[in-house]
């Protein structure tokens, strides 16, 4: 029998978020300028007691380190550090520049970020800055250095952590300094204006440019935007932004070539194409929210929690902020219930997250975040039922270094590809209501309840690792991945994709030889015309030789080329024409949909789709039950995570050991509602 006791201890370097600190991550923000030093105390033996071994410290403290311009102030950081480095806590150290003090803005009003009906944000709040700007980005790299240069060689620190959620607040600015940046990255793409006119497509409306200085933003207009020029904003603000980040990450690369960087992202975080981004991360972290009075958040965070680990490829990520309780920002703030927190850091860990942080150390006692949660609630600290949890899961934490190593694997990915994003859901289409999010969610929806591991995968990605991909309306697609994607399929892989797919080009121009212009060959299929419906309205499809399910948002019509019809539309004048196809391409197979249909026809496409490609679910599990393995070699960790409020019983057999709480397990695992337990055994393999 595996117990904790004979698991390897040693994990190699890839199992290691930062080799300063070889466990699992656990702590938070921590924001001790918000309190007078004798708190500090109390808060570094708290820390202590919770098995709290990192923090990440400095976020907002730009007024705080330069209260004056270039007056720096380090005396209260370096008494902080040393306290937490006397208590052994280690530093996810900030570089403190995601909201400047507001003598910046005071000097430099031209930092200020405005929007796109030229509204200028104030200070007052926070992020208030354009990302273009140079005299922000000059100020905030100096900033960085000093940080850097004074705490290069503190052996408490871990990792750095840069800004902190770009993109949150203003994730794209439409000043005049702004304007001028995007007009010198579009110099950059296009070299000449006649490039330029092209690609944007400017014979339409009288919109020829005869000189660059003519060129703005996308700023508000009579009526629609060109949708070129918008797609290069987007393409460009998440650019813009990265930069900001780069320049930060180059100064401390520098300084301290061997500690690794990261800034926090934001899941499925429409403006900042992440895939772009993570490519620059030493460490991907996260911060996640879900709302616990909605039933669909389970769901949605194993989601974003899957996304982060393939966005990283396979390797640890951090679970950067979550909150114990409740956060103070929607418009009514549910409690996660008791063992919530526990169980969705587990369900984090069991995708893949090799620490788990919070918002925040203690909860403020001013400011606009004095209702959020916190580890350390307002009163009554160590009687708490907050309190007491967080103890809890930084005890179990500290036993489950031999997990460090484990990876989830995936046989079947999910493409996601932010230019498509933007571009699927730009103004003037044939229907508004489709939205790349949702679009996600019905292909991912029936494997997480199957529990099936999926991985996202990127357009540049490479499909070959995969039995099958998923390809939800892939509306703006390059030529390259398209072929890639083609003999993917043509070399035995399976492809299932939805309609909207291959319209158009990276310039968002029609591709005009029959849609899904690239895929076409691939498919089997031509699709003539695209009929959106009114979001309440549903249609009706019938699988042959099966039954009828609803559908919903969209008809295509499709003319066949070799593809078989697999289900047919039952109304309107394409009755009887093919809703969704198969097709046999190659060594491969592709199928596609003709519309969006219901849960339950979803759920058994991609039934079908995974027992053609030899892809398996691990155990049968109740409603409610999420399954997920990490494997280390021939180990297995099988994470049992309830989401039931009650209790469930399920046949765990070959498992036979629960690392949580260092139990035997026969046969029957026995979990309360909200339970978690992680399965080993000898026999599994
Ligand atoms: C995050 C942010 C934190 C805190 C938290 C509240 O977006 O990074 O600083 O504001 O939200 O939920």
């Amino acid at each position: 029998m595996i117990t904790e006791e004979n698991l390897v201890q040693e994990n190699s370097a890839e199992g290691l978020l930062s080799p300063k600190l070889p466990h699992f991550f656990y702590g938070g923000d921590y924001n001790p300028e918000q309190w007078p030093e004798e708190t500090w105390q109390e808060d570094v033996e708290l820390m202590q007691q919770s098995g709290i071994n990192l923090v990440s410290l400095g976020i907002f403290s730009w007024s705080k380190l330069e209260p004056r311009p270039d007056q720096y102030d380090f005396s209260w950081l370096d008494r902080i550090i040393g306290l937490l480095h006397q208590h052994g806590i280690k530093l996810d150290l900030a570089t403190a520049t995601a909201s400047p003090p507001p003598w910046l803005a005071r000097l430099y009003p031209e930092t200020l970020p405005v929007t796109r009906t030229g509204v200028k944000l104030w200070p007052g709040s926070r992020q208030q800055y354009c990302p273009s700007s140079p005299v922000y980005r000059a100020r905030a790299v100096k900033l960085v250095r000093a940080i850097a240069n004074r705490y290069k060689d503190h052996p408490a620190l871990v990792m750095w952590h840069i800004n902190n959620e770009y993109g949150c607040h203003v994730s794209e600015c439409y000043c005049d300094v702004s304007a001028e940046a995007f007009r010198g990255w579009l110099q950059q793409r296009y070299n000449s204006l006649e490039a330029l006119n092209e690609a944007w497509g400017t014979a339409f409306w009288s919109q020829h440019y005869g000189e660059w200085a003519e060129i703005y933003p996308p700023r508000a207009t009579p009526t629609f935007i060109n949708p070129t020029q918008q797609l290069d904003f987007n393409r460009f603000s998440s650019d813009e932004i990265l930069t900001c980040f780069e320049l930060e990450k180059a100064a401390l690369r520098e300084i301290t070539p061997e500690i690794p960087v990261t800034t926090n992202f934001m899941g499925f975080f429409k403006p900042l194409d992440y895939w772009k981004w993570a490519s620059k991360q030493d460490i991907i972290s996260n911060d996640t929210y879900p709302d616990p009075s909605d039933s669909i958040s389970t769901f949605e965070a194993a989601m974003v929690n899957d996304l982060m680990r393939s966005l990283g490829g396979g390797k640890p990520w951090l679970l950067m902020e979550q909150t114990t309780s409740q956060v103070n920002w929607r418009a009514h703030n549910s409690l996660k219930r008791p063992g919530q927190m526990r169980l969705w850091s587990y369900q984090a860990i069991g995708r893949g997250a090799n620490g788990i942080m919070f918002f925040q150390w203690r909860a403020s006692k001013a400011g606009a975040e004095k209702f959020h949660g916190a580890l350390v609630p307002h009163i009554d600290i160590e009687h708490s039922r907050i309190w007491r949890e967080v103890a809890q899961l930084g005890g179990e934490l500290v036993r489950l270094d031999p997990l460090l190593d484990s990876r989830v694997n995936a046989q079947i990915a999910i493409l996601v590809d932010w230019e498509n994003w933007w571009s699927l859901e730009l103004d003037a289409h044939p229907s508004s209501h489709l939205k790349q999010l949702d679009q996600l969610k019905s292909y991912y929806g029936p494997l997480f309840r199957r529990n099936i591991p999926v991985d996202f995968i990127s357009p540049d990605g490479d499909f070959s690792r995969y039995k099958a991909i998923l390809v939800p309306n892939w509306y703006m697609v390059r030529d390259e991945p398209a072929a890639r994607l083609e003999q993917f399929v043509a070399g035995g892989g399976t492809v299932v994709m939805s309609f909207f797919s291959g319209i158009v080009d990276q310039n968002d121009h029609i591709r005009l030889n029959g849609y899904p212009a690239p895929f076409r060959k691939m498919l089997g299929l031509r699709v003539e015309e695209f009929d959106p419906y009114p979001p309440e309205q549903v249609q009706q499809i019938q699988l042959k030789g099966g039954g009828t399910y609803q559908c919903s948002l969209w008809s295509d019509i499709i003319e066949l080329e070799g593809a078989l019809p697999m289900a047919y539309f039952k109304d309107d004048f394409y009755a009887g024409k093919p809703a969704v196809t198969r097709y046999g391409f190659g060594q491969g197979l592709s199928y596609y949909l003709g519309t969006q249909p219901e849960a339950a026809f979803m759920t058994h496409l991609l039934e079908q789709v995974c027992k053609e490609a030899d892809i398996q679910a691990e155990l049968a599990a109740p409603e409610g039950v999420e399954l997920v393995k990490r494997v280390r070699g021939n180990e297995v960790f099988l994470f049992v995570l309830n989401h039931n409020k009650t209790p469930v019983e399920l046949n765990v057999d070959p498992y036979d050991y629960n690392l949580l709480g260092n139990t035997p397990v026969e046969q029957t695992l026995h979990l309360a509602g909200f339970g978690v337990a992680i399965l080993t055994g000898a026999k599994v393999k």
